[in-house]
């Protein structure tokens, strides 16, 4: 059966300042809930393997005691702490190595990030069991593909090939081509041909196969890490596992998902979650007078947000920051706050 490992060392900067370097967003409960996004990952993966035991978290050392925090049931052994964040596919190298050493090469691993809404749990649990019965069957990496509904040049690729096999009632397509944050032109040229779909940015996969795959595409990534553990970090480079090993592989394959699924990337992402036939998505106690399209959020409810004659922006208050910025500029906040002086 499957071992679920969340991926949670990213810094959520898009989420700024409500995502902050000692809190990113995999931790805040983004939509009212009152459960973290790592939360909710954790219940969605627990429900999917019947033991909350059974599952890993990866992420970074100063982010660990959050995560013990949240998820107080994880058994402490089960949370790797990288010693700096070098992308995902340090991150998935290493923790399929401590798997392979616990419980065999035969292993099925699953990545899920931290950072995701999905709409249709059954039908999440339903695909993910297809995925794992693919994997114990095939040397294969799955991959679930996401319809697409505009070019995001955020999102990997995947090129749909022919069909495979069935399991649990669905098709299996073999990965022709698997294209990472393309530029805008690819983008547009690759949903023009039907044949693609998006990365959800889960891997399904025996232990081995990775592991085995790794050494052939990516030998500076794995080398060090076999042979020195976790010390060989301050070695590797930064590097995500979409460029490092779904480029490359020719044993990708791909489930088309239809479970309702969301990247929560940036504050447009509350938008399509919470907003409804209203004319703004407000987390705050607002007063507004002909405002539209806007996207207001305050973390202290004694608190007023006041704005008249604005469209399309958005306002968040937290402790120290304000952030006030137009919905189709929110990419940018990550450059902007490289350059504030103090921990953002
Ligand atoms: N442990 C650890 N260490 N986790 C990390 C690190 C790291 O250094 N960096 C990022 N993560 C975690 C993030 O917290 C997130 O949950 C997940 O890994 C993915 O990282 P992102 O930085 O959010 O990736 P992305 O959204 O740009 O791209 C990936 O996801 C897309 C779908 O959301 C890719 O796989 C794309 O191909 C995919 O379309
Ligand atoms: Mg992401």
């Amino acid at each position: 059966s499957l071992i679920p490992v969340i991926l949670a060392g990213g810094k959520g900067e898009r989420f700024w300042p409500l995502s902050r370097k000692h809190k990113p967003k995999q931790f805040l409960s983004l939509d009212g809930s009152g459960k973290s996004l790592l939360q909710a990952t954790a219940n969605r993966l627990s429900q999917l393997t019947g033991d909350a035991q059974k599952l890993w978290v990866v992420t970074s050392a100063q982010l660990a005691d959050i995560v013990r925090e949240q998820l107080p049931h994880l058994p402490p052994e089960n949370i790797l702490a990288e010693p700096e964040g070098k992308d995902t596919a340090p991150a998935l190298a290493w923790s399929t190595l401590e798997i392979a050493k616990k419980y065999g090469e035969d292993a099925i691993v699953g990545f899920f990030p931290a950072d995701h809404w999905i709409a249709n749990p059954e039908a999440f649990q339903q695909t993910i069991e297809a995925a794992a019965e693919l994997a114990a069957t095939k040397n294969a990496i799955v991959t679930l593909g996401i319809a697409p509904d505009y070019p995001s040049t955020g999102y990997g690729y995947i090129e749909q090939g022919e069909a495979t096999d069935t399991f649990g009632g669905l098709a299996v397509y073999k990965v022709t081509r698997f294209t990472e944050k393309p530029d805008r032109e690819t983008a547009e040229a690759f949903l023009a041909t039907g044949k693609f779909s998006w990365n959800s940015g889960m891997f399904i996969f025996r232990a081995g196969v990775v592991l085995a795959e790794l050494k052939t595409h990516a030998p500076e990534i794995i080398n060090p890490l076999q042979e020195n553990g976790v010390a060989a970090y301050s070695q590797l480079s930064k590097k995500s596992i979409d460029y490092a090993l779904m480029e490359k592989t020719q044993l990708a394959y791909v489930l088309p998902a239809a479970f309702g699924w969301d990247d929560l990337g940036d504050w447009n992402a509350l938008e399509r979650l919470l907003k409804g036939d209203a004319a703004n998505v407000e987390l705050a106690n607002h007063v507004g007078m002909d405002t539209k399209g806007a996207i207001l959020y305050s973390s202290d409810e004694n608190e007023v947000i006041v704005t008249i004659g604005l469209e399309d922006v958005v306002v968040v208050r937290d402790g120290n920051a304000t952030l006030i910025v137009k919905k189709d500029r929110t990419q940018e906040i990550k450059q902007v706050i490289k350059t504030l002086q103090d921990d953002p």
